[in-house]
């Protein structure tokens, strides 16, 4: 399976691999700001449109936005997190090949980091069932690079019995981690 821009190899366990974004870094060298950080346990990207940050606001729980502009500084996450992020128009060059391009640019280069890549704990895919078995594609492809559980999938903004399961789920996936051996 590949990421579109992916270079093969990057995985939580190890921190080897590397997303790779042409042209980007993945650090602050297109910019003298600094990097936000962030302690929360929920990292989320949403375009302009923000169906997944409205999502996300819905949840009423600490979260961080992966900036917009993929020439900002990305963000860099100081704990662990669970990473809530839309598929984008991915396409597969042949019938049946893995779609390219469905994971969005900015999380990429979130996901270039090191760092950012050792911390994530799970993902949550937000789609749209009309793109058929591409529905949430990114959070499928993150799942199998990272070595982490897709956690649950939604449709554009979510319903409000969405946000509660997230966010029961949410509770539990924490404890259980908490307890798990470090
Ligand atoms: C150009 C385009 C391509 C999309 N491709 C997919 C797709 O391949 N799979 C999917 O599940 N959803 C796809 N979607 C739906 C978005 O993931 C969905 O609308 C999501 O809620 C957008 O979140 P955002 O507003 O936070 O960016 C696509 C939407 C657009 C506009």
């Amino acid at each position: 399976m590949t990421l579109g821009t992916v270079i093969p190899g990057a995985g939580a366990a190890s921190g080897s691999g590397r997303l790779h974004v042409p042209g980007r870094s993945a650090g602050n060298a297109d910019s003298p700001e600094p990097n936000p950080v962030t302690d929360a346990d929920l990292v989320y990207f949403t375009s302009a449109s923000g169906y997944t940050g409205r999502f996300a606001a819905k949840l009423n729980r600490p979260s961080a936005r992966i900036p917009l502009l993929t020439s900002a500084p990305t963000l860099l996450a100081r704990r662990p997190y669970v990473l809530l992020l839309p598929t984008y128009g991915g396409t597969a060059a042949q019938p049946g090949a893995a779609a390219k391009g469905a994971v969005p640019k900015q999380v990429i280069k979130f996901l270039n980091v090191e760092s950012n890549r050792e911390l994530i704990r799970g993902v949550i895919g937000a789609g749209n069932t009309n793109f058929g078995e591409n529905y949430c594609l990114a959070a499928d492809i993150i799942s199998a690079k990272c070595k982490v559980p897709v956690l649950y999938r939604f449709e554009l903004m979510g319903t409000s019995e969405d946000a509660a399961t997230v966010n029961q789920g949410l509770e539990e996936f924490w404890t259980h981690q908490s307890r798990k051996p470090a």
